[in-house]
């Protein structure tokens, strides 16, 4: 499943032309996991083909979940879900896994799911998501590297989410969809992907509301039942294909987003001269020849993605002036040093990139380690002189369907090659 391939890229071009978004990837490893709390079969659309989609996949069906994927459209049925062990090497490469933590323990009250490692964006407890489990009544152990969790039923409580944690939001809403009694999440995470996992679980039956708030409340229902949904589009992809035609002072149309979900990545490109003309699910980004730099601070939604901030970095390494990117979510700035060899002049401190604009990136030989590191040197290479060769492409291969064919459509020279 994971490739050892390279992207070999001839910078230069603007790109141009149209270009559709695929379904969002953290909102279909939410849904995925959630869709087996049903007792009979869910199908999810606009499932996009990812290495991450396909992990947490894996994973279920060594539950005993069934599934069927055909096309973007997925069948998942939790009818006979049976284990309670998620098992060790999946887990530990995907840290969305966890999410089953919260379905064995709605479905199975019980759930042995190992701990997700440290990884490249620094450390990332679960904490929150354990705080939660235990409020509504699990007991719970950490042995052996492993959460090992029991409750008879999961009860309804109020409970304050550190940080408005995505992760810990979701894994909440999809144990107390279940539970006895009603669950109050304060300071929840306000993502559209939260409010897609509320708007399907509800298509199942439950009873979700205020999901898009910092408040959400979840009324424990019996059972969940079926139904059809489609997955929202993914906002970092869109968001991602508007900075790499902004790099390139390109002409693109990007179709089948939802504008609202770019609104910070829109203001901010504005900001940096780029020209923004929107419709009801498309954006059109025609970009000046060579973008101003903005000063940009990653925030919980609506503020602007830490997921966008690698990508923007790059866009802001050929800018006119100095900007300061502060990141304020992960430990997410590593990448730079692949920058730099492209020729980027970024200094990091205290968790703020320093980045003054230099005319034109150059093309070299890089390495991604992360998914969105990756797509910042994509954007990169795209503007580069010369040829560049990026390494750890398995990692773009996690959240980015077809990337390289969108943009070849858009007239951009990249191209997948075997590393041997
Ligand atoms: C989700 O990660 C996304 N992943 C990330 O996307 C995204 O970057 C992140 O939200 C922020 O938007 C998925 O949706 C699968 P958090 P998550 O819990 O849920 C701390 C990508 O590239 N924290 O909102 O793990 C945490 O360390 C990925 O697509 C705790 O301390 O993020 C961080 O500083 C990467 N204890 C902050 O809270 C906890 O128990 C917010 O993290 C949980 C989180």
């Amino acid at each position: 499943m994971y490739s050892l391939d390279k992207y070999v890229v001839i910078g230069g071009t603007p790109l141009s032309g149209q270009v559709s978004v695929s379904g969002a990837k953290n909102s279909a490893l939410a849904l995925i996991v959630a869709a087996a709390l049903a007792e009979d079969e869910c199908v999810l659309k606009n499932v996009p083909h990812e290495s991450d989609v396909y992990t947490i996949i894996e994973i279920l069906q060594d539950l005993g979940v069934k599934t069927d994927f055909v096309g973007s459209t997925l069948r998942v049925d939790g009818s006979c879900i049976r284990s309670y062990q998620a098992p060790y090497e999946l887990v530990r490469k995907m840290r969305a896994s966890f999410y089953t933590a919260g379905l064995l323990l709605a479905r199975l009250g019980k759930a042995e799911v190992p701990l997700p490692g440290g990884c490249s964006l620094g450390s990332r407890p679960v904490d929150y998501h354990i705080k939660g489990f235990q409020a509504m009544g699990a007991d719970v152990q950490i042995e052996h590297g492993m959460l090992k969790a029991e409750v008879t039923k999961l009860v309804g409580s109020k409970i304050y989410i550190n940080r408005s944690s995505v992760g810990a939001t979701v894994n909440l809403m999809i144990a107390a969809s279940l539970a006895e009694g009603t669950t109050v999440l304060e300071n929840a995470a306000k993502e559209p992907e939260i409010v897609d996992l509320a708007s399907f679980l509800n298509s199942m039956g439950a009873k979700v509301k205020g999901a898009g708030t910092n408040v959400i409340k979840i009324e424990g229902v019996k059972r969940l039942r079926g139904t059809e949904y489609s997955i929202i589009p993914d906002r970092i992809e869109a968001g991602t294909l508007m900075i790499a035609t902004a790099i390139t002072g390109g002409d693109v149309v990007i179709k089948d987003l939802v504008p609202e979900h770019v609104r910070s990545v829109v203001l901010n490109l504005q900001e940096a001269g780029v020209k923004i003309e929107e419709s009801l699910s498309e954006i059109r980004v025609k970009a000046p020849e060579r973008p101003k730099a903005v000063d940009v601070e990653t925030a919980p939604y609506p503020g602007f993605p830490t997921d966008l901030q690698q990508p923007f970095v790059a866009l802001m390494s050929i800018a006119e002036g100095t900007s300061i990117i502060r990141e304020n979510i992960f430990d997410r700035f590593r990448y730079v040093d692949e920058l730099r060899r492209m020729g980027a002049d970024i200094k990091v401190e205290h968790g703020t990139a320093i980045v003054r604009g230099v005319p034109k990136l150059t093309g070299a030989p890089v390495e991604t380690t992360d998914l969105r590191a990756g797509a910042a040197l994509i954007v990169a290479s795209l503007a580069a002189e010369g040829v560049t060769e990026i390494s750890g492409i398995e990692h773009i291969d996690r959240g980015y369907e077809n990337i390289e064919e969108k943009l070849r459509s858009l007239g951009a020279k990249i191209s997948r090659v075997s590393i041997d």
